[in-house]
């Protein structure tokens, strides 16, 4: 039986944001997500439930493109020592993503990030297309609004039929909260994800969320899209779907937490066991 979203989602919390692990049923299998904002480490089980998984803030990739390579596999590689520590099991796999704008290289260098930290990658994914892994639609757009980035998928029949991205995402609602209020990036983050502040940083950050709208409403345009999907953390901002609905002339809705819509998705997409599917191979031979 497929677990319900809201039960994905809410082991997501609990496993990636607290550190919990979960009854697993049969095989494992591991997303890595490389974000501008959270490198994320998630284990799901058969059925895609969430069973552990870990994530850190850290600057090692910037608008999709990995920055510091070095720092990116220490990063995974300690992501991954800690899960396997939580489970007591080896993570000898994984399948990892990119923002669908970027260039072979780059979508190169995440594979060899995964490999790099002790895993193999199976598989390469771009972003939307894995976060409709976990919401499993068959028609509309599904749009990831990250730290860095808001990637489209348009959705046909179940089938991705494009995908687009650019950046502008959460780091820009940040610099735009920091500089309005004069108090530091660190500071701007922490206020602009704390609930009882948002509903007073809304006015400051209007402009960018309509800015964001608007990259949307370019990415659906000329596409038959009657409705659309935010996931990405910069979408739990409470207004967004009003904002980008407004702005795209469709309905926009949001599931539940945001936040590990595309790492779980990503996970879907290991092949566990398998040799180096023929997708990475093309990558990275
Ligand atoms: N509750 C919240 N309200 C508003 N913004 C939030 C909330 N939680 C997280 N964010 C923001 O979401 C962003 C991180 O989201 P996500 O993890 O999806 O991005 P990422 O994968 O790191 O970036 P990208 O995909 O663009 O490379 C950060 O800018 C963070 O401040
Ligand atoms: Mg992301």
């Amino acid at each position: 039986m497929t677990p319900e979203l809201a039960d994905v989602l809410s082991a997501a919390d609990a496993t990636i944001g607290r550190g919990e692990v979960l009854e697993a049923h049969g095989d494992l299998r591991v997303g890595v997500d490389l974000g501008t904002a959270y490198t994320v480490l998630v284990v799901v089980d058969e059925r895609g439930m969430p069973v552990a998984g870990s994530s850190r803030f850290a600057h090692v990739v910037r608008d999709g493109v990995v920055v510091d390579f070095v720092g990116a596999c220490d990063l995974v590689a300690q992501l991954k020592t800690e899960v396997e520590g939580r489970l007591g099991r080896v993570l000898d796999s994984a399948a990892t993503c990119y923002p669908p704008g970027v260039g072979r290289g780059e979508v190169r260098a995440v594979g060899h990030v995964v490999e790099a930290s002790g895993m193999t990658c199976t598989a390469l994914v771009d972003e939307p297309t894995a976060a409709n892994s976990v919401l499993g639609l068959r028609d509309g757009a599904v749009v990831d609004v990250g730290g860095g980035t808001t990637g489209t998928a348009i959705l046909a029949g179940g089938r991705v039929t494009a995908t687009m991205d650019e950046p502008t995402g959460g780091t820009h609602l940040t610099l735009v909260i920091a500089g309005a209020l004069g108090v530091s990036i660190e500071e701007a983050e922490q206020r602009k994800t704390d609930p009882s502040q948002q509903a007073a940083l809304l006015p400051v950050i209007r402009p960018v969320l309509e800015k964001i709208g608007s990259i949307v409403a370019a990415h659906i345009d000329g596409h038959h899209v009657d409705s659309i999907h935010l996931v990405g953390g910069t979408s739990a901002f409470p207004g967004m779907p009003e904002i980008v609905g407004e702005a795209c002339g469709v309905p926009t809705a949001v599931p539940g937490n945001p936040l590990f819509v595309t790492p779980l998705g990503v996970a879907l997409h290991d092949a566990r066991g398998a040799m180096p599917n023929p997708s990475i191979a093309r990558m990275t031979g």
